[in-house]
């Protein structure tokens, strides 16, 4: 089938790091899409660079020649600011191209003219990058919460301050020195006081709650704090009360109207959105008939927000063509492309461990266990005497490294066997759940 043409505008951290995931996924995408993505043309200031990132495309200096052009089907604008990428998204529309863009700004200030005209001109226009880089939020709430009434979001959705308060909480550091390492990690926007005043995640939660509530977006409407004015005594008392700060965006409906705010926050420790940290985002929607629901991730960096951008040139794709073939396949991928694989019995698989012995309290106990355990190759991340129970017998507490499961159950056999451990082990399995295969 004919490939999907893209135009790229803009080869900076979101552009390149698209050009990057269609290349390194390419195979991936096709078995899920049914056909390839093809950059077609590049726009970039430097020609050299833009040749080194995408050596198979046409160089275009001129973005509105870009738009222009026959062997584009899709405008991806990665420009940013709401100079020449407006223009350029709106020329690409009036061309008949199907625009992918990251740009909250532009759709945030200028949504109420954008989505009009590519109605008009019936095309689409996606941003699922816009808000939470590579979390599917704008999915969620189009989709995946279609049924309900939506009654409040509430989101860490500025990745740069959320990065900036951890690092001055946990570490201490200094508040200018940690803004400029967001920039050098592709986190902050062009003009970093967008991400520190408030602004960026004012436009995020703008588009959210025209989407949340059906309304047009109405970011003059939104209020502003951000977080250049806070104290770090204010968070450090605000932690001894047991709450964190963060910065949210907030909206809400009410029986007067709906809310719509950005300003910093104590929210209690124990809420899972306290504990979202760095350049991590997370959403929560409350809404009529499913409830509370959380969405966690990357809100910023080149890969993650390059996902959502490409997922739009996805979907862009199954929508354009025609037939049945295209719609959304039940199980993720086209049905010609859903291959069994084989499936892990638990012996095989591969996690971390949490184990509590009780045994005897006596001289080389301990070195009889962390033996059993190295002679199966399991590595001992931490191990605790966790205090002795009627004067004799020691409760001992141990995490293991990762490792295959068959390995930590004959250990634990031969550790059951040993005649000063008195009652069954615990065993509990852990996952350190941090995107990489954890
Ligand atoms: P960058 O500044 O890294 O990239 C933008 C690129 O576009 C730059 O190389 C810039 O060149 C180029 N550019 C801008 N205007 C023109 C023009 N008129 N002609 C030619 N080249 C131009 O920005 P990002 O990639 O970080 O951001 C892109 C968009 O994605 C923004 O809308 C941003 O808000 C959004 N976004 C970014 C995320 C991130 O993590 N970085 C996450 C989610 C969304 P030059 O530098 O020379 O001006
Ligand atoms: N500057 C933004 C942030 C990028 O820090 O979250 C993602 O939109």
């Amino acid at each position: 089938m004919k490939p999907v043409n893209i135009g790229i505008l803009g080869l900076g951290t979101v552009g390149s790091g698209t050009a990057r995931v269609l290349q390194d996924n390419a195979q991936e995408i096709s078995r899920r899409l049914g056909r390839d993505i093809h950059i077609a043309a590049v726009c970039h200031r430097s020609e050299e660079k833009a040749r080194q990132i995408c050596p198979d495309a046409v160089f275009v200096q001129d973005p509105f020649a870009l738009v222009a052009r026959d062997d584009v089907d899709v405008v991806v604008e990665l420009f940013g600011g709401t100079g020449v990428a407006k223009e350029a998204v709106i020329k690409a529309i009036e061309h008949g191209k199907h625009v992918v863009t990251a740009n909250k700004k532009l759709l945030a200030e200028y949504g109420n003219e954008i989505f009009p005209l590519a109605e008009q001109k019936n095309v689409m226009v996606q941003f699922e990058a816009a808000v939470a880089g590579g979390i599917p939020i704008i999915k969620a709430l189009r989709e995946g919460l279609a049924a309900n009434n939506i009654r409040s979001i509430a989101g860490i959705i500025n990745g740069t301050s959320n990065f900036i308060l951890t690092e001055m909480r946990e570490k201490g550091s200094n508040f200018a020195d940690v803004l400029q390492k967001a920039q050098e990690l592709g986190y902050a926007e062009a003009d970093p006081t967008f991400d520190i005043e408030g602004h960026d995640a004012g436009h995020k939660i703008t588009i959210m709650s025209a989407l949340a509530f059906g309304t047009p977006v109405s970011f003059e409407s939104c209020y502003l704090e951000g977080i250049s004015k806070l104290e770090s005594r204010d968070i450090k008392y605000a932690e001894e009360l047991g709450y964190r700060v963060k910065l949210l965006g907030i909206t809400r409906k009410t029986d007067k109207g709906i809310e719509l705010r950005v300003h910093p926050t104590l929210i209690p420790e124990c809420r899972l959105l306290a504990n979202v940290n760095g350049v991590m985002n997370a959403v929560r929607v409350d809404a009529d008939m499913v409830g509370e629901t959380l969405y966690y991730g990357a809100g910023a960096g080149a890969l993650p927000t390059a996902s959502a951008v490409v997922a739009d040139i996805i979907d862009i794709g199954r929508l354009i063509t025609a037939g049945t073939g295209n719609r959304v396949p039940h199980l993720a991928f086209q049905p010609s492309q859903v291959k069994a694989q084989p499936m892990l019995p638990m012996d095989d698989i591969t996690s971390s461990y949490y184990l509590r012995v009780q045994a005897q309290d006596e001289p080389g106990v301990l070195g009889r266990i962390a033996n059993l355990l190295a002679q199966e190759g399991v590595s001992i991340e931490a191990l605790i005497q966790k205090g002795v129970i009627d004067g004799t017998l020691a409760e001992i507490v141990i995490l293991t490294h990762s490792t295959i499961e068959k390995n930590v159950k004959t250990a634990m056999n031969a550790i059951q066997a040993l005649k000063e451990v008195k009652s069954p082990i615990v065993m509990i399995r852990m996952e350190s759940l941090n995107g990489q295969n954890g």
